[in-house]
């Protein structure tokens, strides 16, 4: 007889991490725990998560098996360098020696950076993901990370980096090791299932806007392309499936997972979309994954001239009636209307005040670099302009 709380959507992966993945495996954490060298660890999370009843959980969890453990979720939604700084002050004064990471995005890219810095001497922002500033990091000093996703989206339990808020100079930097991929990651559907039905919506498309980048950027990575790509499949099949029924469990885990590969799929680039909602993340606080998902069409517009063979390619994978770019478009101008996702940026509060220093800052994005096509500053405005009042571009 099948265990239910096992269904067949159960396996232990060792790409690109160590991953566990299954309904209720998180219950699998103390273990790991030790498995890492860990007697002591910091539970990093969200402070949404923090007085939910799955947190006191996990932390009863650890104590009943010998763990000293203590919380720290004192975190944004785009999380801030003096997060990362006030973390690492309670992993320092705690005596800590690993980090769960469990949340979303931003606790997770809050939570690899504290531990990037466990015992480094320089400040955070001397590891920014520029030249080869990752090689001033002392490897050694770095603590240990076993990621929990609490939402299908950002898969940053499978990234190298954490895009982290310099509040001073109101611009996201990414802050890069190779070594900030997590040890251990548990994807556990169980823990997805509450998440309202619009979080589940925007966060499923930033797991779309991860692989759709990735899968255009135009770069040889064949072994990038082809995740990317059953990636979308899968969230084709399964997104909807997940928002029409926050409780289906084969469809959250389906979610996790090509969340995870689209981080997994991005290490041959982001582009457009990233390029201008980690800006329009810094001046308005939105949320990235509702940014990407309004983008999506009028950068796939943009791009149309240099991703006419990749969009062939998706057309035929996910079967739709329409073949080649335009088919994938109406897809997606479909899904985001079944996702109840705003068509523009006006209508979630943002203005076009700042356009030339959002053309500016996009240009300048790390995302900008692979994109397919080269777009100037004032190409970046006129995008963010288009996707600011729904106009449809020429
Ligand atoms: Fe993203």
């Amino acid at each position: 007889m099948t265990d239910v709380r096992v269904p067949h959507l159960s396996a232990n992966w060792n790409y690109p991490t160590a991953i566990r993945a299954g309904a209720g495996r998180v219950r699998e954490l103390p273990s790991l725990c030790f498995e890492f060298g860990m007697r002591a660890p910091l539970l990093v999370t969200d402070p949404g998560l923090a007085s939910l009843p799955f947190i006191n959980n996990i932390l009863n969890l650890c104590e009943e098996n010998g763990l000293r453990v203590d919380m720290f979720a004192n975190i944004k939604g785009n999380p801030t360098g003096q997060n990362v700084i006030e973390g690492l002050t309670v992993f320092r004064t705690g005596e800590h020696d690993g980090i769960l990471a469990v949340g979303g995005g931003s606790a997770l890219d809050a939570a690899k950076a504290i531990a990037l810095m466990a015992g480094q001497s320089r400040p955070l922002w001397d590891f920014e993901d520029l030249e080869d500033n990752y090689l001033r990091v002392n490897e050694d000093a770095m603590a240990p990370v076993i990621a929990v996703p609490t939402t299908a989206g950002t898969g940053s339990e499978v990234g190298r980096s954490s895009v982290i808020t310099d509040e001073e100079a109101e611009i996201k930097r990414i802050i890069f090791h190779p070594r900030m991929l997590p040890a251990q990651v548990i994807l556990d559907p169980e823990l997805t299932c509450g998440l309202p039905t619009n979080i589940t919506a925007a966060t499923g498309m930033d797991a779309l806007s991860h692989n759709l980048e990735a899968f255009c950027a135009p770069s040889f990575h064949p072994m990038a392309e082809g995740i990317a790509l059953e990636a979308m499949r899968l969230i084709s099949v399964y997104l909807p499936r997940v928002v029409a029924d926050g409780n289906d469990l084969d469809a959250r885990m389906q979610m996790l997972v090509a969340s995870s590969m689209g981080a997994t799929a991005f290490q041959r680039g982001l582009g457009a979309m990233h390029a201008l909602a980690h800006p329009l993340g810094a001046l308005f606080d939105a949320h990235h994954g509702l940014l990407n998902a309004i983008l999506m069409p009028y950068v796939l517009r943009a791009n149309e001239s240099a991703i006419g063979e990749p969009m062939e390619r998706l057309a035929r994978h996910l079967d739709l009636p329409n073949p080649g770019f335009g088919g994938v478009l109406e897809w997606v101008y479909q899904l985001r209307l079944d996702l109840g996702i705003p068509n523009t940026l006006q209508e979630i509060g943002i203005d076009g005040e700042q356009a030339e220093r959002i053309g500016r800052m996009a240009v300048a994005d790390a995302a900008a670099a692979s994109n397919p096509v080269a777009f100037d500053a004032a190409d970046y405005r006129d995008i963010f302009l288009n996707a600011l009042t729904g106009t449809a571009p020429s």
